[in-house]
């Protein structure tokens, strides 16, 4: 089992965070938390549940709920180990602060010491459309070994609800973690007639 660290900012698609936590709890890893004020604040608008609901929900302990304040918290250390760092959904505004290297709180902390330690950082950014500078912060992330997963699901599995497009991104997410999950049916040639992909096959591979 691994340990991660899962970041959730103020970017609309809270829930892809929510799912990415939720499913590497259920399936046994070491999860901790981290919500900026403003992650804390549209999870809310989103969802119409507070940050602590989703976590209890997800059974984290407080122990692994950070404070996004907290610059002492042990997750900002680089000795403290983690196998992957995860920022979904990661608005503009601290993709910005990490790219320029000036942060401010915790989730730019945890970033900077992901990619000075050399360990796997996960930003999915949800904006548009996209500045120059926005575009360019990804570029200079990218280049500093960051892996820049945009929240955009796909739909050839044809999903049928919210839930599936969710799950679809967040086991993206997870494969980029190396993290086995079954969230979703993977793409296994073009289907035919009304199935969906993974359904001629029986379970999802
Ligand atoms: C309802 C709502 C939706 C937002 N959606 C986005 C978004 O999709 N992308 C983005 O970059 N910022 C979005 N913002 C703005 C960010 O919350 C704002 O830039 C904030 O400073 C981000 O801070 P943080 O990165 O510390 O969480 C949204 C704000 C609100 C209130």
């Amino acid at each position: 089992m691994g340990s991660y660290l899962v970041c959730v900012t103020g970017a609309s698609g809270s829930v892809y965070g929510l799912r990415v936590l939720s499913a590497l709890s259920a399936g046994g890893h070491e999860v901790h938390a981290l919500f900026s004020a403003w992650g804390a604040r549209v999870t809310l608008a989103e969802t119409g549940e507070g940050a602590a609901s989703w976590l209890d929900r997800a059974g984290i302990p407080a122990s692994r709920r950070h404070d996004p304040a907290d610059l002492s918290a042990a997750v900002a250390s680089g000795s403290f180990h983690l196998d992957g760092t995860v920022v979904a959904p990661c608005s503009m505004s601290t993709l910005g602060a990490v790219a320029s290297g000036a942060g401010a709180n915790l989730v730019h902390r945890v970033c900077a010491v992901a990619l000075k330690e050399g360990r796997p950082l996960v930003l999915v950014p949800r904006e548009t459309p996209l500045s120059l500078i926005d575009l360019r912060n990804m570029s200079s992330l990218a280049e500093a070994g960051a892996s820049i997963m945009p929240a955009s699901p796909g739909f050839y599995h044809r999903p049928a609800t919210v839930d599936e497009l969710v799950d679809f991104m967040a086991g993206k997410i997870l494969d980029r973690l190396g993290v086995a999950h079954s969230l979703c049916a993977r793409w296994d040639g073009a289907p035919t007639g009304d199935a969906r992909p993974g359904d001629h096959h029986g379970e999802p591979s």
